[in-house]
Formats: structure tokens, C-alpha cells, sequence
């Protein structure tokens, strides 16, 4: 990613990032993206929050962007790499399988509807209003809700059965598969950049500056590129 598509007030992430994005633990880095996924759900309850008034569209491309990028990927290294191995290791009877089956129509469903609400973020961010904006919180809503019980579902049943199941060469492989794919090694700089950008929001809408601020955003809005959301690091 290059410098000029840095968000504004963005601080020096490189530091932040640490040592633990290079730290080989696949499942600590299936926390991490949950971790991201809660941030995202925060940030669309915000923008549900705000409307019909209100509709910063500064965030809402910062959503489409998690929404186009990690959002899926997340969900292909569970379905292709995780899942997959984790059937093999608690066998066919295993009651853990119902459970990943359920989390994979989940993800057919949850992403049919990212689809939709992409869609009307975009719209909304380019008008800068949301013209239906009932409909927009409803979408808002429907999917950060859907999202939470997922993410808690696999955060306290999936991955801690993972741990417990998985093995060292079960870990390498996964480990190998983000390696070699184009999936993101760490997603720490992303919640650092998400954290940052809404605060920024908070004292930016106070401020009786805030013009020259809204004309980033619009600047951001017109590029396409909000955050280093989706890098590869
Ligand atoms: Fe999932
Ligand atoms: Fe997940």
C-alpha cells in the first residue's frame, strides 16, 4: 500500500503492529480477524445509529473496504484451510460437525447479504445521504447482528476445539496455506487503523474545522482507497 492512501491522523502503525504479526500461530490469527469483524460490527452499529440524520461517509467506505477484502478471505481460510481440517480430527460423529455446517450456510448468507449492503453503502457514501435510510439501518442491523453470534459461536466453541485438536503439522499446514495465498498475515494495523479513523471522526465532527476534514474524506471517498484494510503484510 502506498503512503498516500495513509488515513488521516493515521498514527505510526508499524511499531504498533509488533511482533505478534509474525508470530506463526494460524488460530491467534483467526482471533485477530474476529477481533477486526467486532470493530466492523461496531463501526456499521455507528453509522445505524446516526441515521436518518447523520451519515459519515467517510466510515461507511471504510466498511465497504473490510466488507470487499477481509471479510471474505476470512471466511475462505475458514471453509478451505480450518474447517476442513478440524472434521478430520474430531470425526464423523462428532457433533462439532453440525456446528461448522451451519457456520458455512452462515457464511453463504451473511455474504449474499454483504453483497446488498456494499451496494448501499457505496450509493449512500457517493450521494452522501442515505435516500432510504429505514432500509439502510435495517440492512445495518440485520447483518452486525448476524455477525456477532457467528464470531461468538466460533470464538467460544470452533477455535478453542482447534486448539485442543488440531495438530503441529495441522498448525503448519494452516500457517502455510495464509503464507501462500493472498491472504493477510496480521490484521493488527487494521484495528489499530479502524480504532483511529472513528476517534478521529468523534473530535473531527466537534471541531469548527471540520470542513477542511470532510474534504479528506470526500478525497478518500472519490479515490476508493480508505485504509490499508486489505494489504498483504
Ligand atoms: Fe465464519
Ligand atoms: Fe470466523
Amino acid at each position: 500500500m502506498s503512503e498516500s492512501n495513509d488515513p488521516p491522523h493515521a498514527p505510526d502503525l508499524s511499531q504498533a503492529a509488533g511482533s505478534a504479526c509474525r508470530t506463526p500461530d494460524p488460530i491467534g490469527l483467526i482471533e485477530e480477524e474476529h477481533a477486526l469483524q467486532r470493530e466492523l460490527c461496531d463501526l456499521l452499529e455507528a453509522l445505524a445509529d446516526g441515521l436518518p440524520h447523520n451519515f459519515d461517509k467517510a466510515l461507511a467506505l471504510i466498511a465497504v473496504s473490510i466488507l470487499e477484502g477481509s471479510v471474505p478471505r476470512h471466511m475462505r481460510l475458514e471453509e478451505e484451510a480450518l474447517f476442513p481440517r478440524l472434521r478430520l480430527r474430531v470425526g464423523e460423529d462428532d457433533p462439532l460437525n453440525a456446528a461448522l455446517a451451519c457456520l458455512e450456510e452462515e457464511h453463504d448468507r451473511d455474504g449474499a447479504a454483504s453483497v446488498e449492503l456494499i451496494d448501499a453503502l457505496r450509493t449512500a457514501a457517493t450521494d452522501g445521504f442515505a435516500s432510504n435510510p429505514n432500509m439502510l439501518g435495517y440492512m445495518l442491523r440485520g447483518y452486525f447482528d448476524s455477525q456477532r453470534r457467528h464470531i461468538a459461536w466460533e470464538d467460544r466453541v470452533v477455535l478453542p476445539r482447534a486448539r485442543q485438536a488440531l495438530t503441529a503439522a495441522d498448525l503448519a499446514a494452516l500457517q502455510a496455506w495464509i503464507m501462500t495465498s493472498d491472504h493477510p498475515r496480521c490484521s493488527h494495523q487494521s484495528i489499530l487503523a479502524i480504532r483511529s479513523a472513528r476517534s478521529a471522526g468523534g473530535v473531527c465532527e466537534a471541531c469548527p474545522n471540520s470542513g477542511a476534514v470532510h474534504s479528506v474524506g470526500e478525497q478518500s471517498a472519490a479515490s476508493g482507497n480508505v485504509l490499508p484494510f486489505n494489504a498483504k503484510s
